[in-house]
């Protein structure tokens, strides 16, 4: 073939795959309230240990079966051989256990009611750890991440009859991955969340972006800045948007990109709060297409040591947690999943929920946004990342934009952090200043922080007082400190003679502290994995931190106990993280009791 020739098909290559990962990057938001064929339930498998993607010439993906005798294929989807979605692998199957590499899952399902006025995406909510989407034989493309939400589409590619989705997951750890290779939670792998088939008009609103701007706050009139992203051939000249309950009802110029930014004046605008927790139902039209939502409005800042919500100081009354439902031993992926911890927390008195370490399922967020709980929410750049690989600081701003495309109207949501315990070296400070920076460029409705980790034990320090100086707070709203004296350094009493400072004129949060102890085990005070233990951890760091200047908020190491392979004493641990304030079991240590009594009084 000349030359020429070649460049032809390369070109169309290329434009094709522009247009696959723009089908990807087409994000689209509030996937529960548009048309939607579940395809949750039942899917058969294929394991790939070796990660080949097929054996013998035959791709997975083909789907390929025998039609006689003759015919050779060297794995197969056979109906008996299922694992549920979402829902990890790990728990499902015990051979599964620690399985770390891919699995190809495809369900197959019709479309008699396929529509040519309608556009159709798979989307699926989070895999872990990367996910390969083909759909009726097509490769579609690849995604990162395994707790960000993705899509593609098929339109072109559906059928009425006999269409397979396969995706093939991979959990397997890499060194380039976000998190690194080694991580304190359990490395859950497969489609850990739900997948749906989206149905949209030719042209649609893929995202859009409502906040109340900061400047309006002590005026009568308050303004709404909006943002909408429409995505099609046929972009509509006008958009509308309607908040009954403000009697808006509001035209919007579409410019011709599709994305449009618009102001909205409002009266007698409740603000959302933790104690009045308003929500507007918010519908927003354009062309064929029509979304609904519920949204609330409140502001967040610093004014020198404080955090300020809608304008009034606020002490975030919080704690720490993993996305996981230890009853189940699985990923947390269901509203019942939400409502259990988050009930939980509300026990405990918390108005703050530290969701560590990486982005927790949708509806917890939505839920938090109704309950009133104000919520930290972070990426995975967790302890040794590859700081000094570009392509890791693509991944990582791919993955935060899907979570705030996703969670940017949630009101609870006020605080993007950016690192959990990262040693302070030159090409981290880089790679967390651009992120931090790429973050703001996105969404000034939120605080910045980070969790810092102070890089020697504080009971080893010579002086009384610490001063964190961790170059990277210049670029935080926020100081949050990982404190762990009592537990990994010193006993409890060292708390009475230390205490920390920062020579930042920023708030504090104590993003983690505490001890583990196993439910039900009990000693004296200082029976290491007592509950004793870790009750008079408790009442020895608060008594610590309550003395700290500029100390605004807590979200103590944590709620409950969940799976981390780290963990591994016998009869104590098990595979278990045993700091968390009730057992995997739903059992309340006595440390939660010292915790909910000094929340009491907050
Ligand atoms: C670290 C880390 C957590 C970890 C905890 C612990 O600070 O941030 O992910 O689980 O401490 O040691 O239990």
């Amino acid at each position: 073939m000349s030359q020429k020739h070649l460049l032809l098909p390369m070109a169309l290559i290329l434009c094709l795959w522009t247009v696959a990962q723009q089908a990807q990057n087409t994000f689209i938001s509030n996937t529960e309230n548009r048309t939607f064929t579940d395809l949750n339930g039942k899917w058969n498998y294929i394991l790939d240990p070796y990660e080949t993607g097929g054996m013998g010439g035959r791709a997975i993906s083909d789907n390929y079966e025998p039609t006689d005798k003759t015919g050779r294929v060297e794995y197969g989807f056979t109906e008996g051989r299922t694992l549920y979605v979402p829902g990890s692998w790990n728990t499902q199957k015990p051979e599964l256990e620690y399985f770390e590499a891919a699995i190809w899952y495809r369900k197959t399902f019709d479309k008699p009611d396929l529509s040519a006025n309608k556009r159709y995406f798979v989307y699926i909510d989070a895999a872990n750890q990367t996910a390969t989407v083909t759909f009726n034989g097509k490769t579609l493309g690849k995604h990162e991440g395994g707790y960000t939400p993705f899509n593609f589409e098929v339109t072109d590619l559906m059928k009425e009859k006999d269409n397979f989705l396969i995706i093939g997951v991979n959990n397997k750890r890499d060194a380039d991955d976000i998190p690194a290779k080694v991580h304190d939670w359990y490395n859950y792998g497969g489609i850990t969340r739900g997948v749906k088939l989206i149905e949209v008009p030719n042209t649609f609103i893929n995202n859009y972006f409502l906040s109340l701007d900061r400047s309006s706050l002590d005026q009568k009139t308050k303004h709404i800045n909006g943002k909408l992203e429409l995505t099609g051939t046929s972009l509509p000249k006008k958009a509308r948007i309607l908040i009954p309950e403000l009697k808006i009802d509001q035209e919007i110029d579409v410019n011709p990109k599709g994305a449009t930014n618009f102001q909205v004046n409002v009266k007698n605008l409740e603000l959302w709060s933790p104690e009045t927790p308003k929500l507007y139902n918010i519908t927003i039209k354009a062309g064929e297409d029509s979304i609904n939502d519920e949204i609330g409005f409140r502001t967040i800042e610093t004014r020198g040591k404080e955090i300020l919500l809608n304008g009034k100081p606020v002490f975030l009354k919080g704690i720490c947690l993993h996305d996981e439902n230890p009853l189940r031993k699985d990923r947390a992926n269901s509203i019942e999943d939400a409502e259990l911890v988050l009930g939980w927390a509300q026990e405990l008195g918390c108005n703050f929920i530290r969701l560590a370490h990486y982005p927790h399922q949708e509806k917890l967020v939505r839920l938090a946004d109704k309950l009133g709980i104000l919520l930290w929410e972070e990426l995975p750049l967790y302890w040794g990342i590859q700081w000094e690989n570009p392509e890791v600081l693509k991944k990582a701003k791919a993955q935060y934009a899907e979570m705030i495309n996703r969670d940017y109207n949630r009101a609870s949501s006020i605080i993007w952090s950016i690192a959990n315990e990262t040693a302070p070296i030159p090409s981290r400070n880089e790679f967390l200043s651009e992120m931090a920076d790429y973050i703001r460029g996105i969404d000034q409705t939120r605080l910045i922080s980070a969790a810092i980790k102070k890089d020697q034990e504080l009971d080893g320090h010579p002086d009384s007082v610490y001063t964190y100086n961790d170059p990277l707070i210049e670029k935080l709203d926020i100081l949050s400190i990982n404190e762990y004296l009592g537990w990994y350094g010193g006993l409890p009493e060292a708390c009475r003679t230390k205490s920390f400072t920062s020579g930042f004129e920023k708030p504090i949060i104590i993003s983690e502290f505490g001890g583990g102890a196993l439910q039900g085990f009990h000693g004296d005070k200082r029976t290491r994995w007592s509950e004793e233990f870790q009750e008079d951890l408790y009442k020895e760091s608060i008594a610590m931190f309550d003395k700290i200047d500029g100390m605004v908020g807590m979200t103590p190491w944590i709620l409950v106990d969940y799976m981390s392979p780290l963990r591994q004493l016998p009869g104590i641990q098990d595979g278990w993280n045993r700091k968390g304030l009730i057992s995997e079991k739903g059992i309340k240590k006595k440390a939660f009791y010292v915790l909910k009594e000094y929340y009491s009084r907050k």
